[in-house]
């Protein structure tokens, strides 16, 4: 597993070592910002996962790892992956995320050439539906046809990726996949992203920035379905093949966010020794989190709508999102107000500094 210490990653980590125990896991992880080996320490602890930190660019650190560890299936989760911050420093992106997942597709050339490797191992390829760019309101959803269309430059960095990938497996065989999946959401994400960001902010008593008119849909989807999903499609199906992978929901942003506020409120009203560890909160000066919402500036370029059709998942490896938006949305408030030590660990350093750099004083923008 590539990029374990991130969000999904750790997720997928987790999944993984405890659905099948008797697998050897290595995870090759560069600790970017965004990497976090807290995420995993228990994992490694126990000896379920050996980690190695290292960057998917490392060409040589690649062939020796693949040989000695003789490792025949390759998830990449490893990118940058925040929009925001590919506005502001593309270059990163295009370097791990194009030139990290080329280096990534040339070693497994290179590990597995014999005609037997090339029918037991495999490359899966983590995407995002962002590569189809912005559809209409009332237009179908992205199904695997759908012509590509980045509109951002992480879109663009992860396109680039999956045409490699494809190329890889048209021209030289190797046995790839990809799966293009919709927003995540769930325990273990890195707090710049929509729904840990203004959880914590409401914790903090801090105002929630929503982009613009916060009418942008998404198709939240919880990390443990898309974990099952990356593990039937690795059980399944057959190389050459892209799978979508969407969670069927089609809330505004400011509705999703509504319902989080409600969900702290109610995690509020239902412990009031909250009250206590979180003074700042607005649910403790009985507000409501609600009050706390702030239109903000709008993201350059910014996508109005994202859906994912995930018939064909559904159809031909019989893979259906179980977590119901409300319920999964729920453990996650709960999973980050029980989790407060890893979250403050992360929401000093670099962190802190990408928020003021977003919102620097007098910007008019939440403090
Ligand atoms: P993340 O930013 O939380 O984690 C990325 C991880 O990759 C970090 O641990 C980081 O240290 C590591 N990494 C970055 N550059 C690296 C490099 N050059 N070499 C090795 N490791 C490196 O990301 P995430 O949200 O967990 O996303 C994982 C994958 O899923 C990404 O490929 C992303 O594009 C894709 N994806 C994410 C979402 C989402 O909603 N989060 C949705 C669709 C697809
Ligand atoms: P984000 O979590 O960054 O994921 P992505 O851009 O990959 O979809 O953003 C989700 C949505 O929330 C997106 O429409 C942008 C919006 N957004 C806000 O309104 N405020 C914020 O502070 C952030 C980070 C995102």
């Amino acid at each position: 597993m590539t990029g374990g210490a991130g969000f999904i990653g750790a997720n997928f980590c987790h999944y993984w070592a405890s659905a099948h125990p008797s697998d050897r896991l290595v995870v090759l992880d560069s600790l970017t910002y965004a990497g976090n080996l807290t995420s995993i320490a228990a994992l490694q602890g126990s000896g379920a996962l050996r980690f190695v930190r290292g960057d998917i660019g490392d060409g040589s650190l690649l062939a020796s790892l693949l040989r000695d560890e003789r490792i025949d299936t390759i998830v990449n989760f490893a990118a940058e992956s925040h929009v925001d911050r590919s506005i502001e420093d593309p270059a990163s992106f295009l370097k791990t995320n194009v030139l990290g997942t080329q280096v990534l597709l040339e070693a497994a050339r290179g590990a597995w050439n014999t005609p037997e490797s090339l029918k037991s191992c495999r490359f899966h390829h983590v995407s995002t539906d962002e590569v189809y760019g912005s559809l209409e309101h009332g237009a179908h959803a992205f199904t695997e046809s759908t012509p590509y269309a980045p509109n951002s430059p992480y879109a663009a960095s992860k396109a680039a990726a999956d045409h490699l990938v494809r190329a890889y497996n048209r021209t030289y065989g190797l046995p790839t996949t990809i799966s293009n999946c919709s927003n995540n959401y769930g325990p273990y994400q890195f707090p710049e992203k929509l729904l840990p960001l203004c959880i914590l902010n409401m914790l903090e008593g801090r105002a929630l920035p929503i982009y613009g008119d916060g009418l942008q849909i998404r198709d939240w989807l919880h990390v443990s379905d898309h974990c099952r999903a990356i593990e039937v499609i690795l059980q399944d199906s057959p190389a050459g093949e892209t799978w979508n992978v969407g969670g069927s929901t089609q809330d505004p942003n400011i509705a999703i966010v509504g319902m989080v506020c409600d969900l702290v409120d109610a995690a509020f009203a239902a412990a009031p020794q909250l009250a206590g560890r979180f003074p700042k909160s607005a649910a403790a000066a009985g507000k409501g989190s609600r009050s706390l919402m702030q239109h903000v500036r709008d993201r350059p370029g910014h996508d109005r709508r994202y859906a994912v059709d995930s018939g064909k998942i559904r159809q031909r490896l019989n893979f259906t999102a179980a977590t119901d938006l409300a319920a999964g949305l729920a453990g996650t408030v709960r999973w980050y107000v029980n989790n407060e030590s890893w979250w403050r660990e992360i929401a000093s350093g670099e962190y802190r500094h990408w928020y003021a750099r977003q919102y620097p004083p007098g910007s008019g923008h939440p403090q």
